[in-house]
Order: structure tokens, then C-alpha cells, then sequence
């Protein structure tokens, strides 16, 4: 059996396919895991991840709405439930400031390269276009600056001759899968 009381309670934001939503509940499951997916919360109805946290018996939420309302919304959840973390995962909004200072919790994304190079978006086609020779993935903590906050853990991966942006994203993607969880865990005490 888990123990669930000693666990730390997530929230995971999310607004499409949910793979690593998918990878941190299965994680999660694990003896040596020190956090339990209690939440999941998606600003579009139609999020595939939605699945994931009704097959697992996740309590979720679709809030479409613009920013303000999704985000008073969530504020609550978040309090009523007492999450302690919230995870960004494919999570295609930007939160605000006020959000994040008002969540009084630690708030954590993951991000498809290796922060500080090519923040926000398209980041597989211009990690190529500019001839990286590695590529990657950043968990990293959410400040009002845009994939700006502090890093807990990286991944790597090798930029080979053939790659595009649709392989390079799935090797990447793979190893957002492990990075995603043992962050957590190192961050959890
Ligand atoms: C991931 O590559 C993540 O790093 C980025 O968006 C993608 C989401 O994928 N922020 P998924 O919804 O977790 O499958």
C-alpha cells in the first residue's frame, strides 16, 4: 500500500496530450516516490491528459476561461485541497504574477530545452537550425520571468546529423518523462 499521508500533494497544469502527466502518475505510484498526483487541472475541455487523471481516479477540472477566471479558479482548488506543488506540464498559458505570488506554493514546469538557450516555443526547430550539438530538457521553478526561474535538473541529449525537430522532440520527450519526477523527488524533503 502507499503511504498517502506522508506524500506531498500535486496539482498538475496541463492544456494537451498529457504524456508527462502520464509518466508522473505512474511515477508517483512508486514506494520511493515522495509525491502523490491529487489534482489535475486543464484550461481546454478537449485535453487529451483529461484521460489520464480519469483513468487514474484523479479528481480534474477543464476551466476554458479566459486568464483571470481560470486562474481564480484554480487559486481555490488549489487552497481547498491543499496542494502543496503545482507542476506545469504542456501547460500552454502564462501565468500571473499575482497567480503565482497568490499560490504561496512552489510553482514548476518543464520546459523542451536546455534553459537558458531557446526559451518559449519551436525550440526542437531552432536547437537544429542553429547547429546545437546537444539538446535537452530543464525542470525549473516558475518566476514572472518566462522560463527564467531557477533550475532544478537537466537532461541531455545528442543532436545527431539526422535529426529534425519531430525526432529530436521524441528523444527529448523521453527523457522529460524521468527528469520530471526525479526533480520532484529532489526537491521534496
Ligand atoms: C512537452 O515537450 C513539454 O516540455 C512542453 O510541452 C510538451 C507537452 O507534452 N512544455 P505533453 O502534453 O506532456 O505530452
Amino acid at each position: 500500500m502507499e503511504k498517502l499521508t506522508t506524500k506531498k500533494k500535486i496539482a498538475v497544469f496541463i492544456s494537451g496530450r498529457g504524456s508527462n502527466l502520464k509518466s508522473l502518475i505512474k511515477n508517483s505510484k512508486l514506494k520511493k516516490s515522495k509525491f502523490k498526483i491529487y489534482l489535475v487541472i486543464s484550461n481546454k475541455l478537449t485535453a487529451q491528459g483529461l484521460n489520464y487523471a480519469k483513468f487514474n481516479k484523479i479528481k480534474s477540472f477543464a476551466i476554458e476561461k479566459k486568464l483571470k477566471e481560470f486562474e481564480n479558479k484554480s487559486l481555490s482548488l488549489i487552497k481547498k485541497y491543499k496542494i502543496n506543488y503545482i507542476c506545469l506540464a504542456g501547460f500552454m498559458r502564462i501565468l500571473s504574477s499575482s497567480f503565482i505570488k497568490k499560490a504561496k506554493i512552489p510553482i514548476i514546469n518543464i520546459h523542451p530545452s536546455l534553459l537558458p538557450k531557446f526559451k518559449g516555443l519551436n525550440t526542437h526547430e531552432r536547437a537544429i537550425k542553429s547547429k546545437q550539438k546537444f539538446s535537452g530538457c530543464t525542470v525549473h521553478y516558475v518566476s514572472e520571468k518566462l522560463d527564467s526561474g531557477k533550475i532544478i535538473l537537466q537532461k541531455k541529449v545528442k543532436i545527431l546529423k539526422k535529426d529534425n525537430p519531430k525526432t529530436l522532440a521524441s528523444k527529448v520527450l523521453k527523457q522529460e518523462h524521468k527528469a520530471y519526477s526525479e526533480a520532484l523527488n529532489l526537491i521534496i524533503n
